[in-house]
């Protein structure tokens, strides 16, 4: 059979990395999240003391940290240098300064580097793979087989985030929204590779849907991609 590759955008909240996960496990699939390269190199940005608010100080020491992204959808893992960077990448503190960082043309370059490499090694040597993100169908892999943006109403988007957060930070349902809605706006605000649905995506909006509708749902959509190959 050949190899699909599928490419998930959209804003904060929509399901997308629990959507990608899933379809990915179901139909043995690789999976790549691409936020947490983004969130990885903000972490090393703020532990080697580079300012996040200096885009000339981003952009030269962004040749500088390691990053390696396991692609197995059972464990995801990804590491800076060596380290294990998945639960740093998770914690406010980087999440306020993930948009600025990945707004910096170089940084982008660099990680779109990395993830292109992954692509295309996962579509050689198994089935494919799942690439969840926010430019992946407009910029990083235009040529994906199938191409889904997921969106929901802010509300939704919030109480599902507030969800994942409980027990791990102090939340609050509106500070949850409003961060988010910042968040998202300086990620379709920014000029290199925003926040944006592909001419050719697949629409679906979550807002009324629970995960297991909206997995059924895309899973449905690659596999009659595949039956078309
Ligand atoms: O999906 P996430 O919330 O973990 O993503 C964190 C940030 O990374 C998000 O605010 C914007 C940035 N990002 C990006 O610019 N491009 C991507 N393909 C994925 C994430």
């Amino acid at each position: 059979m050949e190899s699909v590759i599928v490419a998930i955008d959209g804003p904060s909240g929509t399901g997308k990395s629990s959507t990608s996960k899933a379809v990915a496990a179901e139909l043995g699939l690789s999976y790549l999240d691409t936020g947490a390269q983004y969130r990885a190199i903000t972490w090393w940005m703020i532990s080697n003391g580079i300012d996040v608010d200096d885009p000339a100080a981003i952009a030269s020491a962004s040749g500088k940290p390691v990053i390696e992204s396991g692609t197995d959808p059972a464990a995801p893992t990804i590491t800076v240098d060596g380290l294990d960077a998945s639960g740093p990448i998770r914690t406010q503190e980087v999440t306020s300064k993930v948009s600025a960082v990945s707004a910096v043309p170089e940084v982008r370059a660099r990680i779109t580097e990395l993830q292109r490499t992954i692509a295309s090694a996962a579509a050689k040597v198994a089935k494919g793979i799942v690439v969840e993100g926010r430019d992946i169908g407009t910029t990083v892999l235009p040529g994906a087989d199938l191409k889904i943006f997921l969106t929901a109403s802010p509300e939704a988007r919030a109480a599902r985030r507030s969800g994942e957060l409980k027990g791990k930070e102090a939340t609050d349902l509106a500070a949850t929204r409003e961060a988010l809605v910042k968040r998202d706006a300086a990620d379709a605000g920014r000029k290199t590779s925003p926040l944006a649905k592909a001419d050719d995506a697949v629409e679906v909006d979550t807002t009324e849907l629970t995960l297991s509708q909206v997995i059924e749902c895309v899973v449905a959509l690659v596999e009659e991609k595949r039956a078309a190959k």
